[in-house]
């Protein structure tokens, strides 16, 4: 249809392709909590540890360049991932955050009236790139909190060009095993993109788990990684994916030539090459996951078993005791966990594994509105 004639009169001012309207824009979790003294912020899956010392001295080092355009390939970043992973880096792309090269798939590979499938509670990223590029996006049923390979293959049409999964996902902290992965693979038609992202893959301790990196093997799938979580550099924006050379021909013809800017790329080697730190991070939070899992359970508050750095806590519905209610209480505290209505878990909230401190002041504050304490 031609946009300008569409509707009953010519349009008297630019109108967005059809789709894009249609998108509810990204919330961000919250980061304040008015009047509160200390706030903590459990609401982004941020690492309480914080970068590596060696990547802020990286960025750091950046400083006196500013006037400098970065190295547009990122090639010394790329070849770092391929070092630490066993890659070839010509088969890496990086970005602005893995948000970035989400979108860009989408773009690359969607066209008006094509089905993007994603999980109902998988990251809302997904629907938001597959309406962006004028696509459909189609929801499907989780079992468990968990993304259902058979329901996502019943969903599969002539139409659908990607199947965007987070594994694991967020928010609720599920993965799909390894086999799973592999079965959902074997089902999909070769012309569907599988795009699986696997920002949380350094936190996941199941042996039955893979990021996705042997699937990548195949034409047909990609794997997306963030620098944001484990790496604690979600400011500087960094993401990267491993893919078949002819999607990598792809994403490189369409992102922005300079996407990745040279802190980033610096403080990006230096993080990934930090492997103490990272191992720090994994255990502080393997600690502080099963405490809190166990010590929220103990309230009588229900939480879906999670490998990744967060809990969903699920709420009753009793009036005074909701995941609103308890959220409006934790944030008078100073306390900022995530609400999860737009991913279709109203009495819900994800809080991220925080510093001791946090961590400790959350259980106990929710034990205060539970009227336990
Ligand atoms: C599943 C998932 N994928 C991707 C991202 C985006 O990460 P980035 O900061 O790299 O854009 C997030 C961030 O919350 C996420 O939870």
């Amino acid at each position: 249809m031609n946009r300008i004639m569409s509707g009953t009169r010519p349009s008297t001012r630019p109108t967005p392709r059809p789709g894009v309207l249609d998108i509810a824009a990204y919330v961000p979790g919250k980061n304040t909590a008015p009047g509160v003294a200390k706030v903590f912020k459990l609401s982004s899956n941020e690492t309480p540890l914080g970068p590596s010392p060696r990547a802020i001295a990286a960025y750091q080092g950046w400083a006196d360049h500013l006037e400098e355009y970065p190295d547009g390939s990122a090639s010394d970043l790329r070849e770092a991932i391929g070092r630490a992973f066993g890659l070839d880096p010509n088969r890496i792309v990086c970005g602005a955050g893995s948000d970035d090269l989400l979108h860009l798939l989408a773009h690359a590979y969607l066209v008006d009236g094509d089905e993007a499938i994603h999980t109902i509670h998988g990251f809302l990223i997904y629907p938001i790139a597959a309406l962006g590029a004028g696509a459909k996006p189609v929801v499907v049923p989780e079992k468990d909190y968990t993304a259902d390979v058979d329901a996502i293959l019943t969903a599969v049409t002539n139409k659908t060009r990607i199947v965007f999964i987070a594994n694991p996902n967020n928010p609720t902290g599920t993965c799909l095993s390894f086999d799973e992965m592999k079965r959902l693979h074997r089902g999909l038609p070769p012309n569907v993109l599988l795009v699986i992202d696997a920002a949380y893959a350094e936190y996941v301790r199941h042996n039955d788990y893979e990021a996705g990196i042997e699937l990548v093997a195949s034409e047909n799938v990609v794997m997306c990684r963030t620098f944001s979580k484990i790496h604690g550099l979600a400011a500087l924006r960094l993401g990267w994916m491993f893919a078949p050379a002819h999607v990598v021909d792809a994403i490189n013809r369409i992102r922005g030539p300079f996407n990745v800017t040279g802190p980033a790329i610096a403080a990006g080697i230096a993080a990934i090459e930090d492997v103490e730190h990272q191992q720090r991070s994994r255990e502080h939070n393997t600690r502080w996951l099963d405490w809190l899992t166990h010590e929220i359970s103990k309230l009588g508050l229900k939480v879906t078993p999670s490998v990744a750095n967060f809990v969903l806590i699920h709420f009753p519905e009793t009036k005074g005791r909701t995941a609103k209610n308890a959220d409006a209480f934790l944030t008078a505290r100073g306390l900022i966990l995530r609400q999860t209505t737009a991913y279709k878990l109203p009495n819900a909230l994800r809080m991220t594994v925080g510093s001791e401190e946090a961590n400790r002041l959350v259980v106990a504050a929710l034990e205060e509105f539970l009227g336990k304490s």
